[in-house]
């Protein structure tokens, strides 16, 4: 994954996404990118209702209006919400949810986890439940959307225990884990089409080439295909679950850059809330510290900041729904990004009194490189400066989306980051300042910060 001159020390790299440089990862050589897309493409976020946003007022009664109105801004269609066994938050806040996105016109649908929801009855009977909702997500036809997802079959047959059920007509996108689109296409029992999960363990050119082996599927068999795209990974939550993954590096980018030149049908962003996996782009300090998990937020989670995720999806999504195979970028649109750990991915903590077998750094640890991820969206060229703990590189950055890395994995390179440029952009001055990058601290840190 990682270039060879990431070994040098402040190396700088650039890798521009230029109209010239099409198939950047493709193994396959389908030389035109042409839309095969089969209806009106549209753009969902997986959403986690037990992580509910505490009232105005202070209630507990969740107020999901601050994350729908955010993600409608940004042009997302829908929730997709994670339904699992979890019996009493979903007899309250489901109804709670369902009336607020009626309000504000955002849509919701179902996506039945069966990693813990082993009931059809109970899924058919969800389903039916909100399938009239005015705030049910629906697809071009008008046949409401349903999803799953799926570590291993369920114990049921999706077609004659659930969709010959349900009330009205269903588009059911099946999720699945498999890496092959044509196998996939062989399997009954699977709805209207894919769901393609991310592979955590993959990197970026490996899963342009699942992706890729969907779009060729669907390009032959015409049924829709919906991808999941996933901003990062990092799970430390008990010994099983001491996770880095190669998601980390700087995904986010290379995976909405190849979707966009093979245009799936639906994409859906894995995930607007799943703070316990670090793949957020919502707002992480709505959620309350009583509804995170162990350690507090303060050790873990850290409230870090995600913003700048959320507004990349925002330019990915209007270039994804115009049809447009790469991103241009007006200048009221220009931004630059940057995100990174903070702390060096080999941190030995002083007091992470995990019992994991992988202790003290997470599983597949050694393949993370510790960078400071930098991404300009600009209209019009511009040198971007990054301070890096007092040690400063720049990059002569194109009049389009592009990309860089300037390791940090130095003494010199810890403290604070600082993002500056050599004109105004969008207007105003650049000067993004970070976290700083420390090491030590209490806990495992292999979340990222990113504005
Ligand atoms: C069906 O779901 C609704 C909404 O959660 C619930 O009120 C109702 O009790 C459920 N019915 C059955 C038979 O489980
Ligand atoms: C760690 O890396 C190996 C080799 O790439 C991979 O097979 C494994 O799934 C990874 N583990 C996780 C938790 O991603
Ligand atoms: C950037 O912000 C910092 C802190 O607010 C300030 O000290 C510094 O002068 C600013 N730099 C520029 C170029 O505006």
């Amino acid at each position: 994954m990682y270039p060879s001159a990431f070994t040098a020390a402040y190396a700088i790299l650039l890798t521009i996404f230029a109209t010239a440089t099409s198939c950047l990862h493709h193994t396959h050589h389908s030389h035109t990118h042409m839309s095969k897309r089969t209806t009106t493409p549209m753009v969902f976020a997986h959403f986690m209702i037990q992580f509910a946003p505490p009232g105005l007022d202070g209630s507990s009664t969740p107020d999901y209006s601050t994350d729908i109105n955010l993600a409608k801004a940004a042009g997302f269609d829908a929730f997709a919400i994670d339904y699992t066994d979890n019996a009493a938050i979903f007899a309250t806040n489901l109804d709670i949810l369902y009336q607020t996105a009626g309000t504000l016109d955002f849509k919701l649908f179902l996506t039945i986890d069966t990693t813990t929801m082993f009931d059809v009855d109970q899924v058919v009977n969800i389903t039916n439940f909100y399938a009239d909702h005015p705030a049910q997500a629906k697809d071009a036809a008008g046949k409401i959307f349903l999803s799953s997802f799926e570590v291993n079959p369920p114990g049921w047959n999706w077609q004659t225990d659930v969709i010959d059920n349900i009330k009205v007509p269903v588009t059911f996108l099946a999720g699945t884990l498999g890496e092959s689109g044509s196998y996939e296409a062989t399997i009954p029992d699977r709805g209207a089409g894919p769901f393609t999960w991310v592979h955590p363990a993959l990197s970026a050119s490996e899963e342009a080439a699942v992706d890729q082996s969907y779009a060729d599927a669907r390009n032959s068999n015409g049924k829709p295909w919906m991808a999941g795209v996933a901003p990062w990974f990092f799970k430390r939550l008990s010994s099983d679950t001491n996770w880095l993954n190669a998601q980390d590096s700087n995904i986010y980018i290379d995976r909405w850059v190849e979707l966009l030149k093979i245009q799936p049908d639906y994409i859906e962003v894995i995930s607007w809330n799943d703070w316990g996996e670090s793949h957020y782009i919502g707002p992480a300090d709505t959620t309350p510290e009583s509804e995170l998990m162990e350690p507090s937020k303060a050790d873990y989670y850290g409230n870090l900041d995600h913003s700048a995720f959320l507004k990349m999806s925002a330019i990915f999504i209007s270039t994804y729904k115009s049809g447009a195979t790469k991103v241009t970028v007006t200048a009221e649109q220009e931004d630059v990004f940057f995100f990174y750990r903070p702390q060096p991915v080999n941190n030995i903590p002083s007091d992470d009194t995990y019992p994991d077998n992988a202790w003290p750094l997470p599983e597949n640890a050694s393949s993370i490189a510790d960078n400071v991820y930098v991404v300009p969206f600009l209209a019009e060229p511009a040198t971007i400066y990054l301070n890096s703990g007092g040690v400063v590189t720049s990059m002569d950055s194109p009049s389009f989306l592009s990309k860089g890395a300037v390791l940090f994995n130095t003494p010199a390179n810890q403290g604070a980051q600082i993002l500056t440029a050599s004109r105004p952009i969008n207007g105003a001055t650049l000067n993004k300042t970070g976290i700083d990058i420390t090491s030590g601290g209490n806990r495992y840190q292999g979340n990222v910060v990113a504005m």
